[in-house]
């Protein structure tokens, strides 16, 4: 099928507009919702994705009305949104909006919910299509399903109409946890209505991963153990926790960033190229790359995983606390704010290439990055004197900020004698695309009230994802005494430094 036309432009526009739906949001009044949910919708709807009405429905246990609910969504577009507040694009959105102050376990308001979602689809004509968001602590999402169940919500009233449920992280604690989760709510719902949601997802630069794969001849034929030495995926943030203490010390940066954000990354890196790209051809290759990752024991838990606690120190200037005299956390705390781990893919690309992560807060600075370093070439043509310094050829790809991709690889210095020296070719995002990106919320709420859940976790990557992780929590409980720290904005403690080293690498400066 050779044509000249793209067909990712043709009939593209129309065919990602949603039909009229209301979406409800549980945990409405929460943080996500006011950073994140709501200046999403708005921004679609100033770029004219949404239909002409979208109704929204907080329910929340905060006592608000219509009007305050209002309100608060018009501060958080205020405060948040990535476009200025258009006074007559504001004045629709908020025309649409309904508050049902309730708690989550109060069986008369799922009944209220569903009368205000028929009285809505009666007098506006709409088809029941209904997106349910839950932004609340995770211990409420199978009452939340359960109850939705309870009162028919989670089939639509009408033939042609939908259901979905998006769910956020964290989804789980551990293997048996998430399990279990998935089991509660596919009592209510079928795999093909839930979307878990993984923010990283959402980011241009991460999808760019598989188009810059896959749409281009060269970087392909490359992308295997014959000619990548080893890897190293960084999510490096400078803040700490930031008012979030009491979430955070449950987690830990192994649950809050490997088990999801990372293991994304992975699989975008290391998957075989899909045969279309459809939501489960794409989730069916990145699920292989993460069964593939080997197992690790008790003692490669110890060998290869390293965790720590930031000490004080300064950041951007600034002097900062260390994460025991953060608010809400326990001075007893082992929770790490950096973890970092070699993993290895048992599979016919990948045999042998070791995988290097790392993430932490209070690091030197915030930078999330894929670095792919290159074998050396095979002849040493040049002799040592010209090449002093000379560095294996690497391809990083700049998650955030600066997002980008740049190769490195050896030039010669001009002059009449052969000196070579590294040099980058950089590629940028601001600089080839002058337009601002949309926000990766934007582009998964669109994804969802589209129905397309490509850039979501199935079941089994979420069911794979923690099976890794569950094995290094198990192993990290075993061990006693103190866990390492490194001082706020550094790179990390000495320990990660040492796990790469015995490979003969040392990680990069981003
Ligand atoms: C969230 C974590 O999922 O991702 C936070 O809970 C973290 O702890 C955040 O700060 C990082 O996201 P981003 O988009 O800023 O890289």
């Amino acid at each position: 099928m050779h044509s000249t036309a793209n067909p990712l432009r043709e009939g593209l526009v129309e065919s990602r507009r949603p039909q009229p739906f209301t979406m409800i949001i549980f945990g409405a009044a929460g943080d996500l919702a006011h950073r994140k949910l709501f200046p999403a919708l708005y921004n679609l709807m100033v770029d004219h994705w949404l239909p002409h009405q979208v109704n929204v429905v907080g329910f929340s246990r905060q006592p608000f009305d219509d009007d305050n609910f209002r309100k608060e969504i018009k501060h958080s577009i205020e405060q948040f949104s990535r476009q200025p507040l258009n006074a007559d694009v504001f004045d629709q959105f908020a025309s649409g909006m309904h508050y049902i102050s309730a708690n989550f376990n109060d069986p008369q308001a799922y009944i209220e919910l569903r009368n205000l979602l028929t009285r809505l689809n009666e007098e506006q004509h709409l088809p029941g299509n209904y997106l349910f968001y839950l932004a609340t602590p995770p211990s409420f999402y199978p009452i939340i399903a359960e109850h939705l169940g309870a009162v028919g919500l989670n089939v639509s009233p009408s033939e042609q109409g939908w259901v979905r449920i998006i769910v956020e992280k964290p989804f789980g604690r551990d293997l048996a946890s998430a399990i279990e989760l998935n089991a509660q709510l596919h009592k209510v719902f079928d795999e093909t209505q839930i979307f878990r949601i993984d923010h990283y997802l959402g980011k241009e630069t991460v999808q760019n991963i598989l188009v810059f794969r896959f749409a281009n001849g060269i970087f392909e034929p490359l992308w295997n153990r014959q000619y990548i030495d080893h890897v190293q995926i960084t999510v490096a943030e400078s803040l700490g926790v930031e008012g979030r203490g009491t979430y955070y010390d449950t987690a830990g940066a192994l649950r809050d960033i490997v088990q999801n954000h990372m293991m994304q990354l992975v699989s975008l890196i290391a998957m075989e190229p899909p045969v279309v790209f459809e939501a489960d051809a794409v989730r069916d290759e990145k699920v292989k790359v993460l069964k593939a990752i080997r197992p690790l024991s008790t003692r490669d838990v110890t060998q290869f995983t390293v965790r720590a606690q930031y000490d004080e120190g300064y950041v951007e200037g600034s002097m900062v606390p260390g994460y025991l005299d953060e608010p809400d956390i326990p001075s007893d705390s082992r929770t790490e704010s950096y973890m970092a781990m070699r993993l290895l893919i048992d599979n016919w690309r990948w045999a042998g290439v070791p995988f290097y992560l790392r993430t932490g807060k209070r690091l030197a600075k915030r930078a999330t990055e894929i670095a792919i370093q290159f074998k050396k070439a095979p002849h040493r043509f040049f002799n040592q004197t010209a090449t002093p310094d000379l560095e294996p050829n690497l391809l990083t790809l700049k998650i955030q900020p600066d997002e980008g991709i740049a190769l490195r690889f050896g030039a010669k210095v001009p002059g009449p004698v052969v000196r070579i020296r590294t040099v980058n070719m950089d590629f940028l995002y601001g600089t080839s695309f002058a337009d601002q990106a949309p926000e990766a919320y934007e582009r998964l709420l669109l994804d969802a009230m589209i129905g397309d859940s490509t850039l979501f976790t199935r079941k089994d990557e979420v069911e794979a994802a923690w099976s890794l992780v569950t094995t290094i929590l198990n192993g990290w409980e075993r061990a006693k005494g103190p866990i390492p720290t490194y001082e706020a904005g550094t790179w990390g403690p000495p320990e990660a430094d040492e796990l790469i080293a015995r490979d003969g690498f040392r990680w990069r400066r981003p």
